[in-house]
């Protein structure tokens, strides 16, 4: 029989690509998305590159009702849970929002799971669970650091809650993929990110900025202790981010995990500054970003980027995209969205 999974948060940046992998490998995929952060369009881009018509619930995790008129109408072995709200700012501004939100639906999707007896669960983390690693890169032995943010502090406790739920339910197995910074589009240009509004992650505000949607990009601080003073990310292709998702799901269906639950970095392993970003950026796609240094952001860490070697050895995945391609995939997308030549 059809393994079949159902992603929650599907028409999102990373959920869409995700169901594309999972289709690609052979899995049937339910998408249940409240389009809460994202429209139809990322759905009918599924449909279109795959060339399946997945179906799609229009659904809010954070409703137990709703959610589980899901769980009712399709059979499925294994869940990816995405949906949840992801701005850090905003999870200052209103944190009982993210709270509910993402704790909320994470418990919703958990309970049910039980009461059906769906077995698997991916769940998306992040490498903010490390804050400022004391050592780098790090490793999913890393000490968490206290979360700066309630959005942090909601993926500390879901982790957390999955560790407890697995514990203490039979049959449930669990797999935290901690994500470095996400980035790029499917290379058909057919998905991609789409912020609303102002963005705040790096990429989408430098494809914007390249498409003379905003003026100039600022560059948070050039005095760090990094070898151009300014920050090192670990950023992740989101198509290989995808494609992790389709071997944490194959590793707990063939039981191959060792463990119920399981931790995994989600990088490439190399480290790359804001500036060699913005400069990589516009030699690749042979566009001008204009930029200016600014002050730092509150609340950023100089230096985060993942050691990989426990994904690469007991998972098999290994990211393989060129930060070249990923960033002509980026644009690709931007221009499509904006109807660019
Ligand atoms: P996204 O906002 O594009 O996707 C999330 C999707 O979930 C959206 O389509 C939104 O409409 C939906 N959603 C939110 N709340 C919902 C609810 N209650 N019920 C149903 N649907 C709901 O974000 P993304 O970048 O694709 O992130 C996916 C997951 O990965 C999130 O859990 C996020 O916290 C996590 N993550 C993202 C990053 C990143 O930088 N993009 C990094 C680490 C972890
Ligand atoms: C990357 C670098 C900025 C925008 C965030 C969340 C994290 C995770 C991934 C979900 C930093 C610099 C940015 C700009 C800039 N999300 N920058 N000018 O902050 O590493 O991580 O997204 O889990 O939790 O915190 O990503 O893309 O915002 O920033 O100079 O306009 O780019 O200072 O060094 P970040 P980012």
């Amino acid at each position: 029989m059809k393994n079949t999974v159902l992603v929650t948060g599907g028409a999102g940046f990373i959920g869409s690509h995700t169901a594309v992998e999972l289709t690609n490998a052979g899995f049937g995929v339910v998408i249940v998305d409240d389009l809460s952060n994202s429209d139809m369009g990322a759905v009918e881009g599924v449909r279109k590159i795959t060339g399946v018509e997945i179906p799609f619930e229009k659904a809010d995790c954070n409703s137990r009702e709703e959610l589980e008129q899901v769980f009712k109408k399709y059979k499925f072995n294994s869940v990816i849970h995405f949906a949840a709200s992801k701005a850090v700012g905003e999870s200052v501004e209103k944190p009982l929002l993210y709270y509910r939100n993402n704790v909320g639906s994470f418990v919703n999707i958990l309970s049910l799971m039980s009461e059906y007896g769906v077995s698997n669960i991916v769940f998306s983390s992040s490498a903010t669970v490390y804050g400022q690693p004391d050592t780098l890169p790090a490793t999913e032995q890393t000490p968490r650091k206290p979360a700066t943010s309630p959005y942090g502090n909601t993926k500390q406790m879901c982790e957390d809650i999955l560790r407890d739920s697995v514990a203490a339910y039979k049959g449930l197995k669990g797999i935290a993929l901690r994500y470095f910074n996400p980035i790029g589009a499917h290379p058909s240009a057919l998905i991609g990110e789409l912020p609303k509004g102002v963005p705040n992650n790096l990429v989408p505000f430098i494809t914007q900025t390249a498409a003379g949607i905003r003026k100039e990009l600022s560059v948070f601080g050039d005095d760090y202790n990094t070898p151009d003073g300014s920050c090192l990310r670990d950023y992740i292709d989101v198509v290989d981010l995808a494609k992790a998702h389709v071997v944490a799901v194959t590793r707990m269906i063939e039981n191959k995990g060792k463990a119920e639950y399981e931790i995994f970095n989600i990088g490439t392993g190399v480290p790359v500054s804001v500036l060699e970003l913005v400069n990589t950026f516009q030699k690749v796609n042979d566009v001008k970003v204009p930029y200016k240094i600014v002050g730092r952001r509150a609340g950023d860490v100089e230096a985060v980027w993942a050691d990989t070697k426990l994904a690469n050895n007991e998972l098999g995945w290994k990211a393989e995209r060129t930060l070249d391609d990923t960033l002509a995939s980026a644009w690709a997308w931007e221009k499509h969205i904006r109807n660019i030549k």
